[in-house]
């Protein structure tokens, strides 16, 4: 599937308008090139570019779209402030060798009389993320179908490190029948553990300090339930221990790595600790299989 990939490095084509991507990806089409998508909201980091490679890796041509998309705001939430740092990213995305950027304005998304969002159930309703973002995931499913709509490319990468988001993108593409396959990759993290994440550039030093603690328990907890530790004995030392590193808990707790579902008597079930905690002002999340 994958061709000669060009080793220099040249700046990605930059794409704003619909016209051009279209242009862009029946070009690609023509030529039989395969298409990955990695959809971003910027600020790019190790994450992001760990995404690009594996993309690289299965696809001839990769597309980073980058929208800060603020359907999955809430109006008290960080919409004006998240940071945007396109000239950084382009830099980036030159380097990691990327070959299309998908740079759309806000009115190209959502054109004056914008009026349909998607609403997913399922993984989306499993009381974590939705719990306290309710919003959220019909903001990032809307954006998303639309993505996959205009890219039409034949896998997209998402990361475990947002593991909800990656299961209602899941869902998504197969209800809707899209033709592009979900593949989810990896959380990178920091050498202390903390998962890379844009907002962690909102830390103070000393919160800095104190937010690996959350992966932390995440690896303890797990560490306890694969030696035999009951479950829900795990999650209350975790949440405890995750309240002594001075965060304020959202939640914490284990369910179905495939569905989100709560665990139900079946001892085989693959399980996913999942959790979201604010520390300042800022908010982290975190998940890790057991
Ligand atoms: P954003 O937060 O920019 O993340 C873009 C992609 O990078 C997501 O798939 C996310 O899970 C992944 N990612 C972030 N941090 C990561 C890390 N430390 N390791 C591996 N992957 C990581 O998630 C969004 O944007 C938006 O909701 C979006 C899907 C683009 C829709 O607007």
């Amino acid at each position: 599937m994958t061709t000669n990939r060009k080793k220099s490095t040249r700046r990605p084509r930059v794409i704003r308008t619909l016209p051009a991507l279209k242009r862009a990806i029946a070009a690609l089409r023509a030529r039989h090139r395969s298409i990955a998508l990695v959809p971003t909201m910027g600020a790019l980091h190790a994450g992001h570019l760990a995404l690009v490679r594996i993309a690289q890796r299965r696809a001839d041509c990769v597309i980073v779209s980058i929208f800060v998309n603020p359907t999955q705001f809430a109006p008290n939430e960080d919409l004006g402030t998240y940071p945007r740092t396109f000239a950084a990213d382009l830099a980036a995305l030159t380097k990691a060798n990327a070959d299309i950027v998908w740079a759309p304005t806000v009115g190209t998304i959502y054109p004056q009389g914008f009026a349909t969002k998607i609403v997913p159930e399922g993984p989306a309703k499993a009381g974590l993320e939705d719990a306290f973002r309710p919003h959220f995931f019909s903001g990032v499913a809307t954006v998303v179908a639309k993505l996959l709509l205009q890219c039409e490319p034949d896998l997209a990468l998402f990361g475990e490190k947002d593991f909800q988001q990656l299961k209602v993108v899941t869902r998504l593409a197969r209800d809707l029948g899209l033709r592009t396959r979900i593949v989810g990759a990896p959380t990178v993290r920091e050498p202390d553990g903390l998962a890379l994440s844009s907002r962690n550039a909102y830390l103070s030093a000393s919160e800095r300090q104190a937010a690996p603690a959350l992966y932390r328990t995440l690896g303890d907890c797990a560490a306890a339930i694969r030696a035999g530790k009951p479950i829900a004995g795990a999650l209350a030392q975790g949440r405890e221990a995750i309240l002594k590193s001075g965060f304020a808990l959202d939640y914490l707790e284990a369910r179905n790595a495939e569905t989100l579902a709560p665990l139900g008597d079946a001892k085989s079930e693959p399980v996913r600790l999942l959790t979201a905690a604010r520390i300042g002002k800022t908010r982290l999340i975190d998940n890790i299989a057991v």
